[in-house]
């Protein structure tokens, strides 16, 4: 028999379904053997507590198109791994132990950058682990694309599109904050597709000035109102200079978010009337788009293919189209960051955005 256990770990997206669906229909499809399917719930929480469900085939059918996750998840941080739960469980002792107790041939751990350090822990403790991208940051290190980015994109662009509607009857500036704190994939991307003005991305520090430049230039081309797009984790050049530590604390106390400290600046600098629209959780949330659930289904057969092969220690990856598998030890603690050289940024600067660093 083979025993394989699944879960879901970090912040959710709209493509882990369909990705556990790619998984068990490909191993139910191929194995040799029957099969037996363990549902770890809430992330890595199952796996220390032994909270799960054994699960069948028909679990995964019609799950394609659903968001979020049908095993719920929860975040592990990986600096904690070693502090015991609060009611004093060891969680790495926990989790072998569960693992060990239910014979497992195989753990899918679908999850981010954290989870996946986890994974790699697991996997150099002796488990058979193998990760998959998830995430809508898509920083995960070894992989060109991650599920959930294309949804969450959708989802950005969408809320700007509509946004700028009303923009445009009231000639008004909307500052507009995009999830990504320490990598602006989303905020690219959506603020490409949405037509912002301004892009400001954590990897490129800004200067005000310049993003006042950029607006009101708008403003003398005749256009009406103006977008500006920002990374949750927007920073400006003086606080790039600062050191990690003074940052930390200014971010801190921040009472509102990055947007609105942005939005008051440009308020106070361009007498323009300002506004602030933040999409928040809900790029997480709703159906994966058509080319999340072709990643995720992607992604799902390729691991299944390892664990059916025996082959284990890897991350599941896309790269140049392809479908590989990245050791787990090669991923582990990177996160892939927007180059500021990179063709998108250049092609948007060429055409007129600005990033507010020149
Ligand atoms: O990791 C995905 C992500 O959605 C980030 O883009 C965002 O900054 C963060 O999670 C929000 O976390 P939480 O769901 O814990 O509020």
């Amino acid at each position: 028999m083979l025993r394989i256990g699944l879960l879901t770990s970090g912040g959710d997206c709209q493509a882990l379904n369909a990705t556990m669906r790619g998984i068990v229909k490909t191993v139910l499809n191929n194995a040799q053997e029957s099969v037996k399917i363990y549902g770890f719930e809430d992330g890595y929480q199952g796996l220390i507590y032994g909270r799960y469900r054994t699960m069948a085939w028909d679990d995964f059918s019609g799950v394609l198109t659903q968001g979020g996750t049908i095993l719920g998840t929860s975040r592990t941080p990986f600096k904690l791994l070693d502090t015991p739960e609060e009611d004093g469980v060891k969680k790495v002792p926990s989790m072998i132990k569960t693992y060990r107790e239910l014979k497992l041939d195989c753990l899918f751990m679908l999850g981010g950058n954290g989870s996946t350090k986890t994974a790699d822990r697991l996997s150099s403790e002796g488990l058979n682990v193998i990760a998959l991208p998830k995430t809508i940051d898509n920083d995960t290190w070894g992989t060109d694309i991650t599920f959930g980015f294309t949804s969450a994109i959708d989802v950005a662009t969408t809320f700007i599109d509509e946004i700028k509607t009303t923009a445009s009857s009231h000639g008004r500036v909307f500052v507009i904050e995009i999830m990504g704190h320490k990598v602006g994939w989303i905020p690219l991307y959506a603020g490409v597709a949405g037509g912002a003005d301004v892009i400001l991305l954590p990897e490129i520090p800004y200067d005000m000035r310049n993003v006042v430049k950029a607006i009101e230039k708008r403003d003398a081309d005749g256009g009406r109102f103006a977008i500006v797009a920002v990374a949750e984790g927007a920073i400006s050049k003086k606080e790039a200079a600062l050191s990690k530590k003074e940052y930390k604390r200014k971010v801190a106390a921040r009472k509102y978010s990055v947007a609105y400290e942005i939005a008051e600046q440009v308020a106070a600098l361009t007498g323009r009337e300002v506004r602030v629209g933040i999409p928040g959780h809900t790029q997480r949330g709703g159906a994966p788009d058509a080319q999340d659930r072709i990643l995720a289904t992607q992604c799902g057969v390729e691991a299944a293919r390892g664990c059916l092969e025996g082959q284990y220690g890897f991350m599941v990856a896309k790269v140049r189209n392809r479908m590989c598998r990245v050791p787990l030890k090669d991923v582990a603690g990177k996160l892939k960051y927007v180059d500021p050289q990179s063709d998108l940024v250049c092609e948007a600067k060429l055409m007129g955005i600005s990033f507010g660093d020149e």
